[in-house]
């Protein structure tokens, strides 16, 4: 167990936040978590994994403590699937690689997500038509009051589109520890229907795709338009794409007959907020260091020293402005603290 006191969480969060913890603590077992959870109430604390899903806009007066269980392993295999658990701290995408190169399909078309594999079933991870509950079979976490560990089955989850239990009623009471995904060890069907995958592979001259193919035209695609938080931080996509009605579609479609949609249900759209952010002229807007992305409308960047304040009051703008020319609200899925 590692105790700093008075540190800058700026390493510890994508968007590179200079803002300092009174007290952090690096826990490194489950049993060192539960003996620093002792003393604590669940109010004291602020949880903290690979630090890319959130937005810090003060000094933290909570212990900060820091997820860093390591760990992978095989809890079933048979001649067509395998169950492979990790730990929470693990990073996602060298886990996504680890399985890619043991031969296991499910995780290729999340590769190069940023964060740890403990905080990916909060919100519920997703990328090019695949979200993290389609190979998720459960995740450990412990629970905050009585320190116990319980097993989240995919049905206790309750995952929606960048949603899950864990951003609702489960919110605050549990840290995840570990989480393990059923993947295939062959006839894996693989996901290449999002447009610019296919792209990818036939510019590629690849015929028959393997899931390390689908990992680099992920890869590559991921990196032409999202920044790499080592170089300009960010936290991926800021907002979450609005749901609307097909009512609501259609008044928008006699103003803006190009507006991009996918079909959600029979009733509902979901409109890409990056587009609507675009189309407002928002692309590449900058106040001092923090901006919109050039690149990603949806997301937003730090080009070195903006506060998070800052970042929110950019964003607050960008709300204001889609609101006025669409009547859409957009509502951040960043973690804003
Ligand atoms: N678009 C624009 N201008 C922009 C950005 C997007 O016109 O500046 C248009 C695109 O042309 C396209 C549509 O908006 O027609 C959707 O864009 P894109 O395919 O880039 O995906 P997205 O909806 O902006 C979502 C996820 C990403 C994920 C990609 C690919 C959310 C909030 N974001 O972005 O996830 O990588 O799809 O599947 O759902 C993240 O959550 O941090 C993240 C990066």
């Amino acid at each position: 167990m590692k105790v700093l006191t008075n540190v800058s969480l700026k390493p510890y969060n994508t968007f590179g936040i200079d803002v300092s913890a009174r007290k952090l603590v690096e826990v490194t077992s489950v049993e060192e978590l539960r003996e620093v959870l002792k003393n604590m109430y669940a109010s004291e604390l602020l949880i903290l994994g690979g630090g890319s899903n959130m937005l810090l806009t003060k000094d933290v007066k909570q212990t900060v403590i820091y997820i860093n269980l390591k760990g992978r392993e095989i809890l079933e295999e048979t001649e067509d699937e395998v169950v492979v658990q990790a730990m929470a701290g693990e990073n996602w995408h060298e886990f996504v690689l680890f399985c890619i190169n043991k031969g296991f399909g499910g995780l290729e078309n999340l590769s190069l997500i940023p964060g740890k594999v403990g905080t990916a079933p909060i919100q519920n991870i997703g990328a090019y038509g695949v979200e993290l509950k389609d190979s998720f079979v459960s995740c450990t976490a412990m629970d905050l009051q009585t320190l116990q560990l319980k097993t989240f089955s995919r049905e206790e989850c309750r995952f929606g589109y960048r949603d899950s239990i864990f951003k609702n009623e489960a919110k605050g009471k549990y840290i995840i520890t570990s989480v393990s995904f059923r993947l295939h060890k062959r006839d894996h069907e693989l996901n290449t229907s999002y447009g610019s995958i296919d792209q990818y592979l036939e510019e590629q001259g690849v015929k028959n795709p393997t899931i390390g193919d689908v990992s680099k035209a992920v890869i590559s695609i991921r990196q032409s338009k999202l920044p790499d938080p080592r170089e300009l931080g960010n936290s991926g996509s800021f907002f979450k794409n609005p749901v609307v009605s097909k009512e609501t579609l259609k008044e928008l479609q006699q103003e803006f007959p190009e507006i991009p949609f996918y079909e959600i249900d029979e009733d509902h759209v979901k409109v890409p907020a990056g587009w609507l952010i675009d189309r407002a002229g928002l692309k590449g807007f900058r106040e001092g260091d923090a901006g919109v992305h050039k690149k990603q409308a949806l997301v937003l960047v730090n080009y070195g020293n903006a506060t998070g304040q800052e970042i929110l009051a950019l964003s607050g703008k960008i709300q204001q402005k889609i609101k006025e020319m669409f009547g859409i609200e957009i509502i951040p899925e960043v973690n804003i603290i």
